[in-house]
């Protein structure tokens, strides 16, 4: 579902149908938040008097956290609804829990569930700017958008950027909004992994598919590792986290396959050993941790851009 146009413009419920026209100013607006952040500038009047609610049903470091600074600077009051203490463990539905928040008056309400369609049918119940902070394995737009801002800083564009997506990309929702961006965008997106974990049916959202990691890397100028997602795993789908590193971890063997100076990029939390390993991970070619420092400007540029013009509740 398209976001920031349209019929769902007070909503960033994914990046599918996105257009660059949309995506270019608002990867601008988070590049000067960037900024702003490194030089403890940051106005704290963007967000005043706005209320901030992170509602993740699922675990989360990096997202929570970083919705919650990106709140914070902008002068939101920002709550944190702890779900693990809250009355969904007495049997309240993410329905009556939406309309509990609605009639607190929220501005802003960040969903993380389990569940595809979630924070979509969510925000078609509150008054509420609804954002998708990962919504089972359909969309986790915000990482993408961090994931493209990284990027676009290393390598100044995206059109003919060969990107490889590694690893289990059928699990991830941060692979399929990164899909939908990349490609949009003009890059070329391959995605890399074990038949069980890469199904050819994703050869449907235009990109390339590699079962072997030699196949797959040459040439990238961007390697995106992702996790391995074993909770959303039937039995069966990998051998062992040894063998699975063995075929599919990228080490530095591997990684000089790819593209000299090629990005070496995770989502979080990665799995040492498992997926990547660790002289790769800490390596001068990682952006690993930059990811995670533009993740707090993106979502200040999504939550500034999102009530931009909206009365508070
Ligand atoms: N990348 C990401 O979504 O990390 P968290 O699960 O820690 O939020």
């Amino acid at each position: 579902m398209a976001s920031f146009s349209g019929r769902h413009s007070r909503h960033l419920l994914g990046l599918q149908g996105m257009t660059p026209d949309q995506i270019e100013p608002l990867l601008d607006l988070a590049e000067s938040y960037a900024l702003l952040n490194r030089s403890r500038k940051v106005p704290r009047d963007v967000l005043r008097g706005r209320t901030l609610i992170n509602l993740f049903f699922e675990d989360s470091t990096r997202t929570r956290t970083s919705f919650e600074l990106a709140g914070k600077r902008l002068g939101a009051d920002v709550i944190n609804m702890s779900v693990a203490q809250s009355s969904v463990n007495k049997g309240e539905t993410l329905l009556d829990t939406a309309a509990t928040l609605n009639a607190m008056q929220a501005d802003l309400l960040v969903v993380r569930h389990s569940q595809s369609g979630a924070p979509a049918l969510l925000a078609q119940k509150v008054e509420a700017c609804v954002v998708n902070a990962g919504d089972g394995t359909h969309e986790h737009p915000t990482q993408a958008l961090l994931d493209a801002l990284t990027i676009r800083r290393h390598c100044g564009r995206f059109a003919g950027l060969t990107v490889a997506i590694c690893g289990d990309v059928a699990h991830s929702r941060v692979a399929r909004s990164d899909i939908h961006l990349l490609t949009t965008m003009g890059c070329k997106v391959r995605v890399v992994g074990p038949p069980t974990l890469v199904p050819n049916g994703f050869k449907s959202l235009g990109v390339e598919v590699f079962h072997t990691m030699e196949e797959g890397l040459r040439g990238a100028d961007v390697v995106m590792m992702l996790r391995l997602q074993r909770e959303r795993m039937s039995s069966g789908q990998i051998p062992s986290a040894r063998e699975y590193f063995r075929f599919y971890g990228l080490d530095q063997r591997r990684l000089a396959l790819a593209n000299k100076d090629a990005l070496v990029m995770h989502p979080g939390p990665m799995n040492r050993g498992v997926e990547i390993d660790s002289l790769v991970a800490d390596s001068d070619q990682s952006v690993i941790q930059e990811q995670v420092e533009m993740g707090v400007a993106v979502r200040m540029a999504v939550l500034d851009r999102l009530t931009r013009g909206r009365h508070s509740a």
